[in-house]
């Protein structure tokens, strides 16, 4: 193959790339009514987290923890938390997005696991270590939450994309009470609950949206 006919091969791919991408983009509407005979395998929940982690975050620090809710038992329980909001009840699964305020603690084996797969060398994995930890058990707890809380953003939307990519339908969700999802679930104050994500098989479509023109919400080089 000439260089030419790799560049062009390269290049269709990309093209047919941004297609799928674009389907997968537009193709996402929040829904609110599930289909509650099917149900998600482990596993592809998992593939589903494996893509989604794959977002950028702050250091790479990797805030994200997520609480997959697929017993129906615990599902009902969370109905009247999330303010009876059928699709908790409905969805396949409800994964809660959780943000580690203690995430530097995990620094070692993020920056550990960089050394293994030859991307720095000990001595560098070690100094990233000590400053981060530094850096991020010092912060003011608004800044350290502002951080955290942006980062598990980044992830839901990917999240949302992988799901849709799957055929799998979500609803972003921030209307319930944090503070009772906690006590539900046991979970410690170095957890904090961003947002709520029942995932499933739409039974109906999501409603249509619009979105502000372009004009209203960009501004080159000056606002
Ligand atoms: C942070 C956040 C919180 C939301 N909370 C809820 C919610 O509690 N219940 C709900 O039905 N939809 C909720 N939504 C979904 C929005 O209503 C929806 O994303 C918006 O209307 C645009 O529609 P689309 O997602 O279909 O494009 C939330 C969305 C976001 C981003």
């Amino acid at each position: 193959m000439t260089t030419t006919q790799i560049d062009s091969t390269i290049h269709n791919q990309t093209n047919h790339n941004e297609v799928t991408f674009d389907k997968v983009l537009n193709s996402r509407r929040s829904v609110r009514k599930y289909d509650s005979s099917v149900a998600i395998s482990e596993e592809e929940i998992r593939e589903i987290l494996e893509t989604a982690t794959k977002a950028p975050s702050s250091s790479n620090m990797q805030p994200w923890r997520f609480l997959v809710v697929t017993d129906p038992e615990l599902k009902q329980k969370l109905l009247p938390i999330a303010f009876n909001q059928q699709q908790v009840a409905e969805a396949s699964a409800i994964i809660i997005i959780l943000g580690d305020l203690e995430m530097y603690s995990l620094s070692d084996k993020i920056y550990g696991a960089s050394v293994e797969a030859g991307y720095m060398t000990e001595e560098v994995a070690a100094n990233f270590i000590a400053n981060s930890t530094k850096m991020y058990s010092t912060l003011p707890a608004e800044r350290l939450k502002e951080i955290v809380v942006f980062d598990t953003g980044l992830v839901a939307m990917q999240l949302m994309l992988a799901a849709r990519a799957k055929g799998y339908d979500t609803v972003p969700m921030g209307g319930y009470n944090r503070d009772q999802v906690k006590e539900l679930f046991n979970i410690s104050d170095r957890y904090l609950p961003t947002l709520m994500l029942p995932i499933g098989k739409a039974a109906a479509v999501g409603h249509p949206t619009t979105r502000l023109p372009i004009d209203n919400i960009a501004f080159f080089n000056k606002l």
